[in-house]
């Protein structure tokens, strides 16, 4: 079924302790004045959905949810939670961006990591509970994949998640596949590969100071006119550099629109579904470093060094799932992520 389409729907059971979902959908962005959740937000207006936001800034940039009813917070707070669901009580789905997301920080700082992905997880479930909202669209990561040999990777390949930011992905996982079986909620947990690229409409983008991701540092070097290192170049890949699927977050936005408008359907068999979000197509470093100098015209000094410790092969998404059940596969290309990367990189300052 369509929500959309739908009009009121009430939860499969019967139950009347779950809200119905409107005609004019409304949902509750955490996160989303992030990266991922302002995009998402900017996705779902323009699909007609209103977005309303929980964020504490932390990360996150007032800017990005100019124009969006902004709830600064914690969301682990419960009053503030009772307090946006009590002004908005047509809330019908949440879209749970909001976590800690540095995997370096992770491993230095784990105990922050489960307190801030975990633990704050369980409260704001325990909200929605309380406020009669039982469906939950999760950010969760491809980084809860084993990635060793760089080859494609279905919904159900093994899982190793290997630093503590990944673990919290597959225990929020774990945790929202038991509440559903437990029949206190329905979830899609949405495992995003590498989202590069920023909103086409510039209305948000990339934060981050320094991205350590293989993009953001092509991007650094080539802004600094320094090199850019291939780390490792004896990897089972076609030309042995490490492996990605980058995915241009414009597509990831529209892939959660489907989710909501979809949710009911989509998790009616089954109440925990996972989807990966991927462009279904591996890219090598290397790859990506002829794509970038492809749309920059310019040419970038590259320089081989070792592995680092800690890094794999790669993946890349088996994207079927998400064609199936949502009916959505990524549009827009690597070069399209890298363009719209690098305006969004000319017009933020990071540090203003
Ligand atoms: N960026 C990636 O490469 C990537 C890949 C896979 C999955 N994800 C997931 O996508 C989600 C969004 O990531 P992003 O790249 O947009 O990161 P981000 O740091 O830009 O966004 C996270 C947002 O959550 C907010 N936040 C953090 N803790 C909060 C709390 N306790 N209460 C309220 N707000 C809080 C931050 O202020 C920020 O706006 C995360 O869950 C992340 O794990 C990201």
């Amino acid at each position: 079924m369509d929500l959309l389409a739908a009009g009121a729907v009430p939860y499969p059971r019967g139950d009347d302790w779950v809200r119905g979902v409107s005609r004019s959908l409304k949902v509750l962005i955490t996160g989303g004045a992030g990266f991922i959740g302002s995009t998402v937000a900017s996705a779902c207006i323009d699909a007609g959905i209103e977005p309303v936001i929980i964020d504490d800034l932390s990360t996150g940039r007032e800017e990005f949810a100019d124009g969006r009813a902004l709830y600064r917070g914690d969301i682990g707070d419960p009053a503030l939670v009772d307090r946006v669901v009590a002004e908005h009580p047509d809330i019908s789905i949440v879209i749970h961006c909001a976590a800690r997301i540095v995997v370096p920080d992770s491993v230095r700082g784990p105990l922050e990591y489960y307190e801030a992905n975990v633990g704050k997880t369980i409260e704001l479930l325990r909200s929605l509970r309380r406020n009669g909202i039982h469906r939950v669209i999760f950010s969760s990561s491809a980084s809860v994949y084993d990635a060793e040999d760089g080859g494609a990777v279905t919904e159900d390949a093994p899982l190793a998640p290997s630093s503590p930011y990944a673990r919290t992905k597959a225990m929020v996982e774990q945790i929202l596949s038991d509440s559903a079986a437990a029949g206190e909620l329905r979830a899609i947990a949405l495992r995003y590969f590498n989202p590069i690229g920023a909103d086409p409409r510039a209305r948000s983008g990339l934060q981050h100071r320094d991205p350590s991701h293989a993009l953001g540092v092509l991007i650094s070097a080539y802004r600094r006119g320094g090199t850019f290192t291939i780390t490792g170049a004896d990897w089972p890949t076609r030309d042995g550099s490490g492996l990605r699927d980058f995915i241009h977050v414009w597509d990831l936005a529209r892939a959660h629109v489907r989710a909501v408008e979809r949710f009911d359907a989509v998790t009616e068999a089954d109440p925990f579904q996972v989807i990966n979000l991927g462009g279904g197509t591996g890219t090598t470093v290397r790859e990506l470093v002829s794509a970038f100098e492809r749309v920059t015209g310019g040419s970038v000094d590259v320089t081989v060094g070792g592995r680092r410790p800690g890094d794999v092969a790669g993946a890349y998404a088996d994207a079927g799932r998400a064609a199936d059940v949502l009916d959505w596969r990524a549009e827009l290309t690597i070069d399209d992520g890298i363009r719209d990367s690098l305006a969004w990189a000319e017009r933020f300052d990071p540090r203003s």
